[in-house]
């Protein structure tokens, strides 16, 4: 979630202006603690490779963006924020439901609902997450995270150990027009003025505030993660709540096949 380029150039100013040890820490996302966070989810290709990220919101179904499915992703590991650690659940994905409006990233309508092919045992270290009941209004500047395994730097490498950093919500309208437009149902946060956001690798991971997924990682800007430049977008979760329910719900109440005797 954050890169050491800019990382470095920026400790060289901060150092120039005395307040070094202050601002160390939040510079750069941190290491989740092993006992939070334990909705995240690694959503990965036939090779094991880390491709997004994902959330668990119920036993049996992960929440995504939709661009992940680029990436042909095939399982989804849950347990454990090391994914070097064998210590986890992996789950075969048993189906993909790539929300019908979405065409391509940066247009909107970036989610995917993942259903995995057995529950997941929500024991020690798995959690499921909430998601907005209906549509919440999140406060300029209120403070959120976004965890993930994405690059620590533009064109890096993903990591093995779950990140985390606190980004702040941007107002609606300055995201706009630091845009230059957007597409609907989406929040901003972090990226723009400051140096604290996602990175590619983190996509389909979520926004949290008040311990509730508001946000899906969706784009940002040309895939650079120099910032502050343009800031972060989410997929905004409490348009799509209805979306999800009516996908849960189906799957609840499978179609039956009624076997119709003919008489006569
Ligand atoms: C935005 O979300 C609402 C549901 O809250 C939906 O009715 C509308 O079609 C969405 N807009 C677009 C452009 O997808």
């Amino acid at each position: 979630i954050m890169l050491s380029l800019q990382k470095i150039l920026l400790l060289h100013v901060l150092a120039c202006l005395g307040r070094l040890t202050h601002v160390i820490a939040i510079i750069d996302g941190e290491k989740a603690p092993e006992n939070s966070m334990q909705y995240m989810a690694s959503v990965q290709n036939n090779k094991g490779q880390h491709v997004c990220g994902g959330f668990l919101i119920t036993e049996d179904f992960v929440v995504s963006a939709a661009n992940c499915d680029d990436s042909n992703p095939t399982y989804v590991v849950l347990g454990n924020h090391n994914l070097k650690n064998g210590n986890h659940q992996k789950i075969k994905i048993e189906n993909k439901i790539i929300h019908e409006n979405y065409q391509q990233i940066g247009q909107g309508n970036d989610i995917m609902l993942i259903e995995l092919s057995e529950k997941v045992k929500l024991c020690h270290r798995v959690e499921i997450i909430q998601i907005p009941h209906a549509e919440i209004n999140l406060k300029e500047n209120q403070v959120c995270q976004v965890a993930g395994w994405g690059t620590t730097k533009t064109r890096g490498k993903s990591v093995d150990e779950l990140r985390v950093v606190d980004v702040s919500v941007i107002n609606q309208r300055v995201c706009e027009e630091q845009w230059h437009g957007l597409p609907a149902n989406v929040t901003c946060a972090g990226g723009y003025e400051t140096t604290k956001g996602f990175c590619q690798g983190d996509s389909g991971g979520p926004l949290v505030c008040h311990g509730f997924a508001v946000g899906v990682v969706s784009f940002n800007y040309k895939e650079n993660c120099n910032y502050p430049n343009k800031p972060n977008v989410y997929t905004d979760i409490s348009n799509y709540r209805r979306w999800i329910d009516e996908v849960l719900e189906k799957k609840k109440f499978p179609k039956t096949f009624f076997c119709v005797k003919h008489l006569k």
